[in-house]
């Protein structure tokens, strides 16, 4: 059976990951232990039966039910449908599009649609409007408009939530929700209004208890910004100069709370009407966003977002990048952020939208190469993922995403990818939940730190200095080891990595720094580049040797820092990163050693001579600094061999432009390999595996077609 009813859904994943010895998804526990057949899988695509005229609704159901479609996501931008006039409700029209859905046995997620109020409630109450990050007033006309705290807008939010709630709990299709739409969407992510002032006047309350502690945590007596009252207190808007480093980065803070906690009041009202259902919110991939996603989805049910690989290979052509991006550098980027989905709750996440066309809004991407929209649906699958939606079933005709193709062209004809996601559709259903559910294997983990990309954005040293760029050249160049990698932050433990690599880890606080101590004390492998601890956790420079409160598990001190911009030093490399010199980049942290030997040194400039890389042995650990930027290739080397000598090997070699992960459930094992080049590619292999896919045997070596997947499990 392919389509599936909200219960059938629930009873059916409890009988087979409890039989296959799985750790239940909530929804799924809820439900107790009624036994079914279907399956739980969620294989779907994102739906606007709001958009579509109702006498299509009965062919759309049909034609998502041959195509093997399990469920939909709908209504996420349908405000002014469902409640036309203030505290006037219309759901008729979704519950005849619900029923029909019902009947063809495709389970529904329903969204909650505050990412998009209608015409009438801003103009009734313009102060839910959204104030950017210049202090201008956002207009209504768009989406993702509106200011997080603001009461009037979080009570209507709440109450068009709970209307929908009470409404369709019963359903019996309805299976989960998605709460608004991308937070971390839209031109300025943070709001800067009165009401968010006065929601950050009183968070700080809180936090410091005393306007002494909260001057003295800032230095306010600089610039005579002494407060003595906390209405005084202004948000980081354009005054003449820049803001205090440490107000802005709790404004960050503050509006990652914000966000946070207007997502929490639907959470509270969907948790108490509808205890059978999962909830989840959706955001943009990456992890770079001035929303602190951990905060975000800290009390849902699993994490979802959005992969469009080939709108960003459009977009990086606009910002001058040259080349067939999609066959390297998109392809990681895009597993940096399907890691980062995972590790946040440490649990296999959906994909709420994948890009199945040419997709944009002004300006488009190509049609993906046939074999692609499969190939990334399986690098998701591979990183984590447990089940994936096209976005759109249909391609609109009308509205500001005319051109963002989805599974049925604007004549309704099928896309040219439409038999190729519903072959795999059909082989992940195949390989079934026990496979989609598994876990990943991660030796090696990249500490992402929103404190730092905040703190380093409030002040980069180098107009060239971006975290994230950072972050990502450091995936970049640790994804090649195919470890497996984590993206984990300050709360996370740290004991289950062989290495754990940070870069420009800015803020550092003492309770952080004492875990990464206790951790290479334990035998970890830390691994930090360039401006390592510089401030507290106030963004006060620390009062200390740099890199601070880590200068012991180091081994060195920082003589000098440096950013670089006519005259790159070079830097030689000792034996055991044996390669040939390379010229430093952006930034050169100049190293005294204290206890650490030296592994490379600056060869050029004034600084000739002194250690640029070194590595400390403390406790049962290693503690490995990375003074100088380096070349995105000498970085790969240095960070392969210092993985190396961590002791963590891939479990295949496999050649450039070709992806490795596992995946393991109980005494099961799975490895997946993804060929991101249109060409075919020859993969060496241990004897006795079998490809899971294609039940084809493979010993000694395999080809792997261009687009082509690999999930290999020994036999
Ligand atoms: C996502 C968004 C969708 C749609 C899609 C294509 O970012 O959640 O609503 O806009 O992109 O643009």
């Amino acid at each position: 059976m392919i389509g599936i009813s909200r219960r059938e859904f629930l009873s059916g994943s409890v009988a087979l990951l409890g039989a296959a010895g799985m750790k239940m998804p909530l929804w799924a526990r809820l439900v107790g232990r009624d036994t079914a057949t279907s399956q739980h899988i969620l294989l779907g695509v994102d739906y606007y039966p709001d958009q579509t005229p109702e006498s299509l609704w009965e062919e759309d159901a049909r034609m998502m039910a041959e195509a093997g479609i399990t469920n939909v996501r709908i209504a996420e931008f349908a405000w002014a449908l469902m409640e036309p006039s203030e505290g006037k409700y219309d759901f008729a029209w979704l519950q005849r599009s619900i029923d029909i859905l019902h009947r063809s046995k495709i389970a529904v997620i329903l969204g909650t649609p505050s990412a998009a109020p209608p015409p009438w409630l801003s103009a009734k109450y313009p102060d839910i409007v959204e104030v950017d990050e210049h202090g201008e007033k956002l207009r209504p006309g768009g989406r993702r408009f509106t200011c997080p705290t603001n009461a009037t807008y979080r009570r209507l939010s709440v109450n068009i939530a709970t209307e929908m709630a009470r409404r369709f709990a019963e359903h019996p299709a309805v299976i989960g929700w998605q709460i608004d739409n991308e937070f971390t969407l839209g031109s300025s992510p943070r709001c800067y209004c009165d009401f968010c002032r006065a929601g950050f006047q009183a968070w700080l309350r809180v936090k410091y208890g005393t306007l002494e502690k909260l001057n003295e945590s800032w230095g306010t007596v600089f610039w005579s910004q002494h407060y003595s009252d906390w209405a005084q207190i202004p948000v980081p808007l354009p005054s003449g100069a820049d803001p205090n480093p440490g107000l802005a980065l709790d404004y960050g803070r503050y509006q990652s709370v914000a966000n946070a906690t207007f997502l929490g009041e639907q959470l509270s009202v969907l948790r108490k009407l509808c205890p059978h259902h999962f909830v989840t919110t959706n955001n943009v991939g990456a992890p770079y966003d001035e929303i602190d996603e951990r905060e975000l989805y800290a009390k849902v049910d699993f994490v979802a977002f959005d992969n469009y690989p080939g709108f960003f290979e459009m977009l990086l052509h606009q910002q001058g990048k040259t080349g067939s991006l999609l066959g390297a550098e998109i392809p990681t980027v895009v597993a940096m952020q399907h890691d980062f989905a995972r590790s946040i709750l440490r649990k296999p996440f959906l994909i709420m939208e994948e890009q199945s066309g040419k997709a944009g809004q002004r300006t488009f991407s190509p049609q993906p190469e046939k074999g692609q929209v499969r190939l990334w649906t399986y690098q998701a699958i591979a990183h984590g993922a447990m089940g994936i939606n096209f976005f759109r079933w249909d391609t609109a005709t009308f509205g500001a995403e005319e051109y963002w193709h989805g599974m049925l062209n604007h004549d309704r004809s099928k896309s040219p990818a439409f038999d190729e996601i519903v072959q795999t559709f059909r082989e992940l259903k195949a390989l079934g939940p026990e496979f989609l559910n598994s876990e990943y294997e991660a030796e090696t983990a990249l500490y992402f730190d929103y404190d730092s990309a905040w703190a380093i954005k409030i002040q980069p040293g180098h107009y060239s200095l971006r975290y994230a760029d950072q972050a990502t050249a450091w995936y970049g160049a640790m994804s090649p080891g195919h470890t497996g990698i984590d993206v984990i932050g300050p709360r996370d433990e740290l004991s289950r990595y062989k290495t754990v690599f940070a870069p420009v880890l800015y803020v550092l606080s003492e309770e952080q720094a004492e875990k990464i101590r206790q951790y290479v004390r334990g035998g970890g492998m830390f691994v930090s580049s360039f401006r390592l601890g510089v401030k507290t956790e106030s963004s006060q420079i620390v009062r200390k040797p740099l890199p601070g409160y880590l200068a012991d598990v180091m081994g060195v001190t920082v003589e000098d820092y440096a950013p670089i911009y006519a005259q790159a030093p070079h830097v030689q490399f000792g034996s055991e990163l044996a390669g040939p010199e390379a010229e430093c980049g952006i930034w050169a942290d100049i190293l005294k050693t204290s206890s650490a030997s030296v592994l490379a040194s600056y060869s050029s400039g004034s600084h000739a001579g002194k250690a640029a890389i070194t590595m400390n042995q403390f406790g049962k650990g290693k503690a490995v600094y990375v003074g100088a930027d380096l070349h995105p290739r000498d970085l790969a080397r240095v960070l392969g061999q210092i993985t190396a000598m961590a002791g963590v090997k891939p479990v295949l070699n496999v050649p450039p432009g070709v992806e490795l992960t596992v995946r393991m459930s109980g005494s099961r094992r799975w490895l997946l390999v993804l060929n991101h080049q249109g060409e075919a590619q020859s993969i060496s292999l241990p004897t006795g595996h079998k490809d899971a896919i294609t039940g084809k045997t493979y010993s000694g070596s395999a080809d792997l077609p261009g687009y082509g997947v690999l999930i290999l499990e020994k036999v």
